[in-house]
């Protein structure tokens, strides 16, 4: 199978669900035994090795959004979150966009960016220094990586930036960095460690930090999907959510929820197959104040005929080698139902998600309001968790929301009288 649009792939069943996964992903016994470990696929000591001090562990649902086309390529989309509606709220935007081809994106190659700090130092004499020594700091660092090299990738290029700070002049060293498939930040640090006595002697300064930027500019994701004005709700309904988003660009108490709803679809992602989800955050919020104020990271426009057009660009510096995602099994086996081969695969994953994700959150505030949609999905779960039948849960999930009594107990308690 790879048709990521399952019809009510929500009312199936937990078994139901997995073997339509293993299907799509050929996923291994091994593989389903890890999905179906509910303790999250790690044993405590393999905890004990990845961090300092455990004690335990921490287990998050595991969902899958459906619909997903990207780059013309169906999805399944594993995501890792603990907040109710959101993935939902994906396959539903997937799904709208998907009618119109869903979405297209793209990513740039990930080029890492590290920077050495470098103080006491004449700053204009050092940065003509280090232009005619560049090949010889480029590799020095390019030494550290015999597998970047060898593909050709590694630290290619030197820029020096002047800062001038309270405390006196000082000059900042950048590498920029091809990491390929990595996320790169080991390899950031290490070749920014590596050059700074080399910076130090060409210069005469002093090298204090050496550490990669999360800021990661330099590996941008653009993801752009139409919505059918139809399927959307008509021209009003996409004229309302074109002024939401104006709300939301141009107000830094509803930009950073806008943002929030962004982040709910890229985070759910990076979770599920073990990205640094701090990283991204602190970049994306970084990038959303690019012009001097906070704004929305997407925007929102109509097309000559009338149909919603939304556009996300994202910094992302993810990664498909090295790193937590060769580690845990349960992430392994998540990048496996993606299917992502290769980190710029990954961040355009990532950007429709969170674009899909902004589409139905503005779509629902923009119309009936965001409550609804969510007592409904809430009421669905608790007909599904009382034991009714696709059929059973759609009467107890109408019964129950119109008069708004939602509970286990009643859903139960109709279910005894269906
Ligand atoms: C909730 O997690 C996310 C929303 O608040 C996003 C938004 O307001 O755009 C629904």
């Amino acid at each position: 199978m790879t048709d990521s649009s399952i019809p009510r792939f929500f009312e199936k069943t937990r078994k139901d669900r997995l073997d339509i996964v293993a299907d799509f992903a050929d996923l291994s016994d091994d593989e389903m035994a890890i999905l179906q470990d509910d303790n999250g696929g790690i044993s405590f000591e393999k905890a004990d090795k990845m961090i300092e001090n455990a004690i335990g562990m921490f287990s998050l649902p595991l969902g899958i959004a459906t619909n997903f086309r990207i780059n013309k390529k169906d999805y399944l989309i594993p995501m890792v979150i603990e907040e109710p509606s959101v993935i939902a709220a994906a396959s539903k935007g997937a799904k709208t966009a998907r009618a119109k081809g869903g979405f297209t994106v793209l990513a740039d190659k990930s080029y890492s960016i590290g920077q050495v700090q470098i103080l006491d130092v004449d700053v204009s004499a050092a940065i003509t220094q280090i232009k005619n020594s560049t090949d010889k700091i480029l590799q020095l660092a390019n030494s550290k990586s015999s597998t970047l090299s060898g593909m050709d990738k590694g630290a290619k290029k030197i820029s020096c930036k002047e800062l001038d700070t309270p405390s006196g002049v000082m000059l900042i060293v950048e590498l920029l960095i091809d990491v390929g498939d990595a996320m790169g930040a080991n390899i950031t640090n290490t070749m920014c460690e590596a050059v700074s006595p080399l910076i130090e002697e060409i210069t005469g300064g002093r090298a204090l930090l050496r550490i990669l930027s999360n800021y990661s500019t330099k590996r941008m994701a653009t993801a752009r999907a139409t919505f059918e004005k139809e399927l959307v709700g008509g021209n009003k309904v996409v004229d309302n959510i074109i002024s939401a988003y104006e709300f939301a660009d141009n107000d830094v108490y509803r930009a950073v929820t806008h943002n929030k709803g962004i982040m709910n679809g890229v985070i759910a992602v990076a979770n599920a197959v073990g990205q640094d989800s701090r990283a991204i955050e602190a970049a994306a919020n970084a990038y959303a104040s690019r012009s001097g104020r906070y704004g929305s990271l997407s925007t929102w426009s109509k097309d000559s005929n009338g149909d919603l057009v939304g556009v996300l660009q994202i910094p992302l510096s993810v990664g498909v080698v090295g790193g937590i995602a060769n580690v845990h099994p349960t992430a392994k086996a998540c990048a496996k139902i993606l299917g992502a081969k290769s980190a710029q695969e990954l961040a355009c994953v990532m950007a429709a998600a969170g674009l899909a994700q902004n589409y139905s959150a503005l779509c629902a505030l923009a119309t009936e309001g965001i409550q609804k949609g969510h007592m409904r999905l809430h009421a669905r779960n608790l007909a599904a968790a009382a034991g009714a039948t696709p059929d059973q849960i759609d009467q107890i999930v109408l019964q129950m929301t119109q008069e708004k009594q939602i509970s286990l107990d009643r859903a139960r308690e109709l279910l005894g009288q269906i």
